[in-house]
């Protein structure tokens, strides 16, 4: 499916964000992932699960059934599952067959995520997901980080990714906002290695993002770092950080400081889930950006939707036309790929 081969959707075998863990609490909460129905849910204890939202009877969803205790019991004929997704009470025979088990996924929380593991649970190593210190989560007094907006996006998940590994759109897209024209027209100095594909962009002397003039009323020039850490297969950690230009009365002094943290999750094959976070030193900072930041994710979301719409409607789609600012958005879509291929490899024929 494009911008993969045919074939191929998204790899199963790695962490995905499934929910906010302020998502997910007692109620029964229904999530595609990777084109299979899951159920979410915070056990008595505390424990937060993931399981498989279809019956095994007659496809009923669980998600839209009942919980009794820490199981859950199928709407239709009451057929009841444990937190683990084995069968405890079929209603109508005094036995239980262990076909009738659900699956249960490897679920991991860790920040302000809660991680999915979709594919074989033996491979779910818990290293692979990107540490805290990775992404530049900081668990100290003066560090601030908060969840911002769950999405649910009809377009492929692809699409969002392209775009989060192509920041030259944020002075076009967010132009108003986020974004000036030195995002585009600085070179991007890259890094990979096994876990993530790093892009940075370093702009000296550079205008103020409409943003940091209306949140610090600065109008002069700045410094600015700014890039996204892809931790595959669907987490972008990243930078903004500016500060007052050289040459300039208070030279160096920090105007932004925010990590941004956008989960990219399959959810079916034409829609996914986009989770956006922010963390910084400035608690004031990122309390205004909640509400500010708003219209600059709905503008990624419309052209996500907007693309998917096009691509998946058209007759024929032209090839697209590659750019060399297209480079780290080729180099993401390799890793994808290659996961996908490993993971078809190691099939069975
Ligand atoms: S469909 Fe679930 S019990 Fe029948
Ligand atoms: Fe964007």
């Amino acid at each position: 499916m494009y911008p993969f081969k045919q074939g191929s959707f998204a790899p199963r075998n790695g962490w995905y964000v499934a929910a906010f863990c302020n998502e997910i609490g007692e109620p029964l909460l229904s999530r595609w992932i990777l084109n299979q129905p899951v159920v979410l849910y915070r056990k008595a204890d505390g424990t937060a699960v993931a399981v498989e939202g279809r019956c095994p009877h007659r496809h009923f969803p669980l998600g839209d059934s009942k919980r009794v205790g820490d199981a859950i019991q199928c709407g239709y004929h009451g057929i009841t599952f444990g937190a683990d997704g084995k069968c405890t009470f079929v209603p109508s025979q005094t036995t239980v067959p262990g076909v009738l088990s659900i699956r249960s996924y490897p679920l991991v929380e860790r920040g302000l995520w809660a991680w999915i593991w979709p594919g074989d649970p033996a491979l779910a190593d818990e290293s692979l997901i990107p540490t805290l210190q990775e992404i530049g989560y900081r668990l100290d007094a003066g560090f601030h980080a908060q969840p911002f907006y769950y999405t649910h996006v009809s377009g492929r998940y692809q699409l969002l990714n392209d775009n989060l590994l192509d920041l030259t759109h944020l002075g076009y897209l967010h132009g108003g906002s986020i974004g000036t024209a030195d995002d585009a027209a600085t070179p991007e100095v890259r890094d990979q290695d096994a876990r993530r594909l790093r892009s940075r962009r370093t702009m000296v002397n550079t205008p103020p993002t409409p943003a940091i003039r209306q949140r610090f009323g600065h109008e002069g020039l700045v410094d600015r770092v700014s890039g996204l850490d892809f931790f595959f297969p669907g987490f972008h950690a990243g930078v903004g950080d500016s500060w007052v230009a050289q040459g300039l009365p208070d030279a160096g002094k920090p105007l932004a400081d925010s990590r941004v943290w956008h989960a990219v999750t399959p959810g079916t094959r034409h829609t996914t889930h986009y989770f956006f976070a922010m963390g910084s030193n400035d608690r004031d900072g990122v309390e205004f950006m909640v509400d500010y930041l708003k219209p600059v994710i709905a503008e990624d979301v419309f052209a996500t939707e907007a693309i998917e719409k096009i691509i998946s409607t058209m007759d024929e789609v032209p090839t697209e036309l590659m750019l060399r600012s297209d480079t780290t958005a080729v180099m993401g879509r390799r890793v994808l790929q290659a996961m996908m291929d490993a993971e078809a490899a190691a099939q069975p024929s």
